[in-house]
């Protein structure tokens, strides 16, 4: 890469040398200033009506003469002005959202960058050795294919939602384009997720029928996406925008829903009884994508957390008893509609766990959404039953997955499951 240090000339500030820079300058700037007539008369000529041109480029030339380039500054509190940091906020800001910088919140570019170091292909990922067991009527017990089954059927529909809450609720509001720029990279990857689901249930035959319409049929996947849309419904309205107490908390409750308790909850028992049956060596090409997913639900997890807290630390009166109380809400009623999933997708013992020790662990992960918000645990004294799901997550290995995704994207090696 270019250093531009190698390229500036020493400087010294004896008068003589700074006489010969003034006079360099005014050189610079004089050209600058020829350069820009030259260009005005350049672009003069080429929206000229010639002889050549036809009735149909003549009408586009002439239509781009009325064309306003003051259109949509009004919107703009400081209309033409460059954006200063200090006027930027995550809801409610009148500063330009199309300059990127210069960056209030560095962690969401940070966060941006990840995702993209992070990128990877669901095709990437071999899936003969599943397509194998899957076929094989000895392969899977009957309460192995029925976790299987019920997990794509679940995770199938649940990144749309998420994808859709993004693409159609929550970009439009979150007023910040760092953020927004990290959104924009978020929604891609809930493509890439719907698109592995996609990719595994084509892989394995099933029925994709009875698999993407899970959602409407089993009660234990259908109320988990019931709740989370009862939260986009009204954001999602054209009409709505923040502004009033009470919109704002709305879309407080649309992240809480959607960051804490979909992404945050909801994706805790599936993902675990799939990347549990990938350490077992069964169905390694389905884990697998689950564990790439699964790296990037954690950031998007922490992400929303981030706009969260931002959010209440910019505007403390929304943040008040009544909206702690219904965010507590929440996520208990969010853990325990995932208690109820990891019942009916486990009602007997399988793969070295049961529903009991998801039920800790689903209590383990609320007291740590509660506490991400600041809020109190609900479930004190809960210990982590399945300690190799957090040493998946964790940030530093996290950290050093991106380091050595790069050898594996090009290889399309497989993760480890140690
Ligand atoms: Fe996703
Ligand atoms: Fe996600």
């Amino acid at each position: 890469m270019l250093s531009w240090d190698e390229l500036d000339t020493p400087e010294t500030a004896t008068p003589v040398h700074r006489a010969a820079s003034d006079a360099a300058a005014t050189q610079a700037s004089n050209a600058d200033t020829q350069l820009d007539q030259q260009a005005v008369a350049a672009v003069d000529s080429a929206r000229h009506v010639g002889n050549d041109d036809s009735d149909a480029v003549a009408r586009a030339k002439a239509a781009l003469d009325q064309l306003d380039i003051q259109e949509g500054l009004d919107e703009l509190e400081g209309s033409a002005a460059r954006v200063n940091v200090d006027a930027k906020q995550m809801i409610n800001c009148r500063a330009d959202l199309n300059q990127l910088v210069p960056f209030k919140y560095e962690w969401a570019w940070q966060k941006y960058q990840d995702g993209c170091a992070n990128h990877w292909m669901p095709q990437e990922v071999n899936m003969t050795a599943d397509i194998a067991l899957w076929k094989n009527p000895e392969g899977l017990t009957d309460d192995e294919r029925r976790i299987v089954k019920r997990n794509l059927g679940f995770f199938s529909t649940a990144d749309s939602l998420v994808a859709n809450n993004l693409v159609l609720a929550v970009y439009r509001l979150i007023t910040n384009p760092e953020c927004r720029q990290y959104i924009l990279r978020q929604a891609f990857e809930e493509a890439i997720h719907t698109h592995a689901y996609q990719y595994c249930i084509e892989s394995l035959g099933m029925d994709e029928g009875e698999i993407f319409n899970m959602y409407h049929e089993i009660p234990s996947v259908a109320k988990k996406a019931a709740w989370g849309l009862k939260y986009t419904r009204s954001i999602s309205d054209p009409t709505f925008n923040t502004g009033t107490v009470e919109t704002d908390k709305e879309l407080l409750r649309n992240l809480i829903a959607y960051y804490c308790v979909l992404e945050g909850i909801f994706f805790y028992c599936g993902f675990t009884q799939i990347l549990s049956m990938g350490r077992r060596n069964k169905m390694t090409g389905v884990a697998e994508q689950f564990q790439y997913i699964l790296r990037d639900e954690s950031m998007h997890l922490n992400f929303g957390i981030d706009v969260i807290n931002q959010i209440k630390i910019e505007n403390p009166h929304l943040w008040d008893a009544g909206m702690k109380d219904e965010a507590t809400q929440m996520i208990l009623q969010g853990t325990q509609l995932e208690i109820e999933y990891a019942r009916d997708t486990m009602p007997r013992g399988v793969l070295g766990m049961n529903a009991a020790m998801m039920e800790d662990y689903l209590k383990f992960i609320a007291n740590r959404r509660l506490t991400q918000i600041g809020l109190k645990e609900e479930y004190p004294g809960t210990v982590n039953p399945f300690p190799w799901m957090s040493e998946i997550m964790d940030l530093k290995k996290e950290k050093n997955f991106f380091e050595t995704r790069v050898i594996e994207y090009q290889t399309g090696g497989a993760l480890t499951w140690d």
